[in-house]
């Protein structure tokens, strides 16, 4: 618990560390009251630093200190100073060994960081900073170590005993306990550490490498998961041969497990050969878990995975480059997820993620740049814009340096700096030295936060027939930095003709041979393009496969958009002109009457999409999606949420309306007549057919009813049963929604993955999810306070989701959720401080929404004792 006011840590403040340590050895005895840790460290002076004789200073949070040794010999409190959150020690040897013995209560432990208890078993989590919940050590990633774990505990409750590395020693012990010791070949900073203890089942597969090596793969889950695991063991082995093929990364220890656990308050962890998932992004079955489920849960078996090089291999000098291993990781298997699928579903899913969300961010209070200069709470740092906008920036050097000498530069990256701690400089570096390419402007969309916006302009000189295209960039204000300079952007582009086919792209007027796509470097404030040979004005596709992060502006017209729509040979391109033209069909009927009219060639528009069976279904899919409510409120001045949600709705029933019989036929053209498979191909028609559905809910269409009914009751599969409970929870319809819902608990009350499932899709839901229907929720026998995902699944999804309901005018929103923050601001900092996010926003809203927020956020601020986590969140927002 916070004493004083938290500090602000700079990263021009770095220093190397005053001491390294060359090898940790530790004893875990696992007690039920508690944990005894018994640590020996060999340590000696960083030749590097250059402070003479330094004290020693170790970190730690929590911890009892029972005793310290010096080379053997135990310390008097009077040579040492337990701070709390460090111990110091005034003078020590050039080289030395301490050990030191903690107690610490995992049981107890509900922030889930360090140690603790997840459904009776011990587990761990040490990123960022939670190694010193466990130990007095030097906690920060330029040190690495070699370590050794030994873990002791009883037999029959704890089988299962693993930690980081191979298997070296396993006996019995007295009181029938037993012990197992581990050890971890490669140096590690003490944040990729891991240990589990617990009563497991093992599922056991291997994976040979390019170079012929055999490794033993094992998952570990508690019995009543042992059939879920098929999914994630099948990622795992394509994801190693990815890595393989594709950055030429070959696995290195003999062993890689993963644990499953159900208490963990991210996705899932890289720790070195013992990766820990939260159980809803690893377990999955055909009857439990949705298509979108099975997708994310590859993505990220492989993100983890693909971190052994890109993290754990190569890892982060300081915590101001944790977009070093998080950006280029999530690029990384982005890339993967591209080759498993469909490249432009999964392009336009990034997208959308990155534009709804991290552009929020980035234009809110909490805006920092990819590598940030300075943070209270490193926890409050695991953000979109270090995952997705620095995955965006990896793709940019990517596009600016095309595949191969990417890979160079990758090669390079990994050869040069293999088991050290290095910044998201040297990554840059890597790739211009294998390049020969200068980034020093590039390095700029590490150092200046903001969403660029992109103003374009056209002329077409017809008697020339050239085509000039004028690009402005400017980049937006953010918390403590102005007057930002010009960034080196690759803006992709084509030009269409008035047949649709693609024009050559002449820049000079005497170019033979043209491309029909370029990428051009946007360097300064404003270019201005030429293009020769130009027969007739054309429709330019601007950023295509958006080829860079930023905001575009151009005055497209409603005819534009949907000759885009048809003709861009770009997929990405083509579904972005029509969220465009739904965007401005929806902003137009904002506040205005019920009767205003609709246009009419959007309904054709997406006729055709219902239609066409020649179209790839995977994208006509995407397509049929409206902009979210997110997206729109992004986009808007002042938002005020009730008026867009009615607007998108008016545009859905009408669109439900007019496409009744097609949508009707559409859905039993996806009638599923083979065996359940997650391809493509089946996602697409399932997507498909539960858009169908949810749209002839919308207009309470009896016969889109019986459907549903008929789905729920008949679905092979979680995806099918999911959407039909869905359309009926949001349907007027409530007697068919209450049956939905209760047959669908009895069903799956005792599997708690599908248990979240169900509390989301009443949480998310308008017509399901009121305030009182959310206070029921919370005192339903499931929900449980200590468990991150049950608050995700009803207060997230309420508050993230559930927009219209949250922005109630009356402002019970608001302070439900500032009541909800309080609460776990004590339990679990974490988990409150992502949990205030939508408060954060509140300078976007409406005058009558925005001032009830921020007295939200200033409840929040007043309460006492409150976490350096959140602390730093509101006081931020409120600045
Ligand atoms: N490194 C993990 C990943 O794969 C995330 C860990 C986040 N931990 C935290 N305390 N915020 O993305
Ligand atoms: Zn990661």
């Amino acid at each position: 618990m916070r004493t004083s006011q938290p500090q602000t840590i700079y990263l021009s403040d770095y220093k190397v560390p005053a001491y390294l340590v060359d090898t940790v050895d530790l004893r875990f005895e696992l007690f039920e009251d508690g944990a005894r840790v018994h640590s020996t460290l060999a340590i000696r002076r960083n030749p590097d630093s250059q402070e003479s004789a330094p004290p020693l200073e170790l970190d730690g949070d929590s911890l009892v200190l029972e005793s310290v040794a010096l080379d053997g010999t135990a310390l008097s409190e009077s040579d040492y100073e337990n701070r709390g959150e460090q111990l110091v020690i005034r003078s020590v040897p050039e080289r030395f060994s301490l050990s030191v013995v903690t107690w610490i209560e995992p049981q107890n432990n509900t922030r889930l960081e360090g140690l603790y208890k997840s459904s009776g078993m011990f587990c761990t989590q040490c990123e960022a900073e939670g190694f010193r919940c466990i130990t007095f050590f030097p906690d920060r990633p330029d040190v690495m170590a070699r370590f050794r774990t030994r873990i002791e505990a009883d037999q029959k409750a704890y089988p299962v005993l693993l930690s980081n590395g191979n298997d070296v020693d396993r006996g019995e012990l007295d009181d029938g306990r037993h012990f197992m010791t581990w050890e971890d070949p490669f140096p590690k900073p003490c944040y990729l550490f891991a240990l589990v203890a617990g009563d497991l089942v093992e599922k056991r597969d291997t994976f040979t490498t390019c170079s012929g090596r055999d490794i033993d793969l094992r998952m570990y889950v508690e019995p009543r998961n042992a059939e879920k695991c098929d999914h994630a063991m099948d990622s795992l082995k394509r994801s190693m041969r990815w890595d393989e093929e594709v950055y030429g990364r070959e696995y290195d220890l003999d062993i890689f497990m993963i644990v499953a656990v159900d208490d963990f308050n991210m996705g899932a962890m890289e720790n070195k050969g013992l990766n820990i998932f939260n159980s809803s992004c690893v377990l999955a079955s055909q009857e439990t878990a949705t298509d979108m489920a099975f997708q994310r849960i590859e993505a990220i078996v492989a993100h983890e995975y693909f971190h052994n090089w890109s993290g754990n291999r190569v890892t982060c000098r300081d915590w101001f480059q944790l977009s070093l291993k998080e950006g280029f990781t999530v690029f990384r298997d982005s890339q993967f997820s591209a080759d498993m699928g469909s490249p432009t579903v999964k392009r336009i899913e990034d997208v959308t993620l990155l534009r709804t969300a991290q552009f929020a961010e980035d234009g809110g209070p909490m805006a920092h740049p990819v590598r940030p200069a300075s943070y209270m709470e490193i926890s409050n740092f695991y953000t979109l814009t270090i995952y997705e906008k620095g995955a965006e920036v990896v793709r940019m050097i990517h596009t600016l340096l095309g595949p191969e000498l990417f890979r160079k530069g990758s090669d390079l990256y990994f050869q040069r700096h293999d088991g050290q701690a290095v910044t998201t400089d040297d990554f840059v570096r890597a790739m211009e030295d294998a390049s020969g390419r200068d980034l020093s402007q590039f390095r700029l969309w590490y150092e200046q936060a903001g969403t660029p916006m992109l103003t374009v302009s056209d002329e077409f000189d017809e008697g020339q027939g050239v085509y000039r295209l004028t690009i402005e960039q400017t980049i937006p204000d953010t918390p403590g930095q102005t007057n930002k300079k010009p960034q080196h952007i690759p803006f992709a582009l084509g030009l269409l003709g008035s047949d649709g086919q693609p024009l050559p792209l002449r820049l000079a007027s005497d170019e033979a041979e043209a491309p029909t796509e370029r990428v051009l470097e946007l360097t300064e404030g404003v270019h201005t393009f030429e293009f020769h040979d130009i027969p007739s004005e054309p429709v330019p596709s601007l950023l295509r496969h958006f080829s860079a992060p930023v905001r575009v502006r151009y005055p497209w017209t409603r005819e534009q958009l949907l000759f885009l729509m048809n003709h861009d040979p770009d997929g990405f391109n083509r579904w972005d002109a029509g969220q465009r033209l739904a965007v401005d069909v929806i902003q137009r009927l904002i506040g205005s009457p019920d009767d205003a009219a609709i246009d009419p060639r959007l309904v054709e528009a997406y006729r055709k999409l219902i239609t066409d069976t020649d179209l790839d279904q995977a994208l006509v899919a995407k397509m049929l999606q409206l902009p979210s409510e997110a997206y729109l409120i992004e986009l808007a001045e002042s938002a005020d949420v009730p008026a867009i949600h009615r607007a998108r709705e008016r545009v859905l029933e009408h669109l439900a309306e007019a496409l009744r019989d097609d949508l009707v036929a559409c859905y039993q053209r996806q009638q599923e007549t083979g065996p359940y498979e997650v391809t493509p191909a089946a996602i697409a028609r399932r997507s498909l057919r539960n858009t169908a559905l949810g749209w002839l809910l919308m207009i309470n269409d009896d016969e889109g009813r019986a459907l549903a009914v008929r789905q729920l009751n008949e679905a092979d599969n979680m995806t099918d049963r999911m959407g039909a409970l869905r359309a009926l929870v949001n349907s007027d319809y409530e007697a068919d929604r209450r049956q939905a819902l209760d047959d669908f608990y009895d069903r799956f009350r005792d599997d708690p993955q599908v248990v979240e499932q169900w509390f989301s899709v009443q949480a998310a839901s308008d017509r399901a999810g009121q305030l009182s229907d959310i206070e029921q929720l919370l005192a339903h026998p499931a929900f449980d306070w200590k468990n991150p995902n049950k608050i995700r699944s009803v207060i997230g999804s309420f508050a993230g989701q559930n927009l219209a309901a949250f922005h109630n005018p009356d402002g019970s929103g608001y302070r439900f959720l500032a009541d909800q923050v309080c609460r776990l601001d004590d339990s679990n900092p974490q988990i409150a401080a992502r949990l205030v996010t939508p408060l954060t926003r509140w300078r976007k809203f409406a005058p009558a929404y925005s001032s009830q927020m921020q007295s939200a956020l200033e409840r929040i601020r007043d309460k006492d004792g409150l976490s350096r986590d959140v602390y730093e969140v509101v006081h931020k927002s409120l600045a």
